[in-house]
């Protein structure tokens, strides 16, 4: 990866994962791709490129990878789980035609892209715990949906076009920058604002709903490897099962209360949460992505409960 585009760059995982790229790749290096609403600000615009990238729009699209010689897309636009079950047709548009156009896009011109999955992948009828890497796809939800289709047709670009597509299964991502817009596993972010706030959480999610969840940092270290991973040692591409924590709410809950006594927590469980919840997988086995290319993450649920009240106590003040 030499000329990088992220597509998504305001959101949750592109804010962080744009500014981590820059420090790897240079500031110059990193194209911060937004849609009209979604502007960056601060430190993201003021230190690198930054161009109008809608994932809908094949043209604009190819402009911006043309006028900055990209050779590598991360492609993170989508509608997270809760938000997509209110919008189907728009979850479908932006993340399956929009997949089809940064394929298209990245055949012509030659690029590496990394398209996102996720635990939301799976189904009901998928063996829950220990989750297999190769296993029953039969998600309920149209995030699942999509997600799969992105598998697929990412390997298939892979196959029959040598695309090089890569692609991880993302738990709930856990992190105090950019809040998650709309996803099932948001209350494990949520819980930690509440707790900093002094405030007692309200938790839509049922006791005993076990998802597999990840620290940021390891979230984007999971991105650079993988791309960066040696070609020939890649079995799967599309896409790799990837593990850091699995917990319930009373989990996180205990955990928090450990460095924040008296912090307290009500269940009013949300209906359609908690059957999305419900249809994913408790944990998932991610042997593959540790034998194929050194997959490790560092934080789990203690360490990343200091590190979050750490850093939400400074932003919040
Ligand atoms: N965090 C996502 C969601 O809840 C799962 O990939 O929708």
């Amino acid at each position: 990866m030499k000329k990088i585009l992220v597509i998504g760059a305001t959101g949750q995982i592109g804010s962080e994962l744009t500014m981590k790229l820059r420090s790897i790749y240079g500031n110059d290096a990193v194209v911060c791709g937004y849609i009209k609403g979604a502007e960056p600000k601060g430190v993201l615009l003021e230190s690198g490129p930054a161009a109008i990238c809608d994932v809908t729009d094949a043209a604009c699209l190819d402009a911006v990878v043309k006028k900055y010689e990209i050779d590598a897309m991360f492609n993170l636009a989508a509608l997270l789980s809760v938000v997509a079950e209110g919008k189907p047709q728009l979850a479908w548009k932006i993340g399956v035609d929009g997949l089809w156009n940064v394929l298209e896009v990245a055949r012509q011109n030659g690029c590496s892209v990394f398209t996102p999955s996720s635990i939301a992948c799976f189904g009901p009828e998928t063996p829950a715990d220990n989750t297999p890497q190769d296993t029953i796809q039969r998600p309920r939800s149209i995030y699942g949906v999509t997600k799969v289709t992105t598998e697929l047709l990412s390997d298939y670009y892979f196959r029959k076009y040598g695309v090089d597509t890569r692609s991880v299964r993302f738990p709930g991502l856990i992190s105090y920058v950019t809040p998650p817009g709309g996803g099932t596993t948001d209350y494990a972010v949520d819980i930690y604002y509440s707790a900093v706030k002094g405030e007692k959480f309200i938790c839509p999610i049922g006791a005993g709903t076990y998802m597999d969840m990840m620290y940021m940092p390891d979230a984007l270290n999971a991105c650079v490897q993988l791309m960066e991973a040696n070609p020939d040692r890649l079995i799967h591409r599309n896409s790799f099962n990837i593990a850091a924590m699995s917990f319930e709410p009373n989990q996180i809950l205990a955990a928090i209360q450990k460095q924040v006594p008296g912090f307290e927590m009500e269940y009013q469980v949300d209906a359609l949460k908690q059957s999305i919840a419900n249809s994913w997988p408790n944990s998932l086995d991610d042997s593959a992505a540790r034998a194929e290319w050194d997959w490790k993450p560092q934080f789990d649920l203690d360490t990343m409960t200091t590190d979050m009240l750490k850093n939400l106590r400074a932003k919040l003040g």
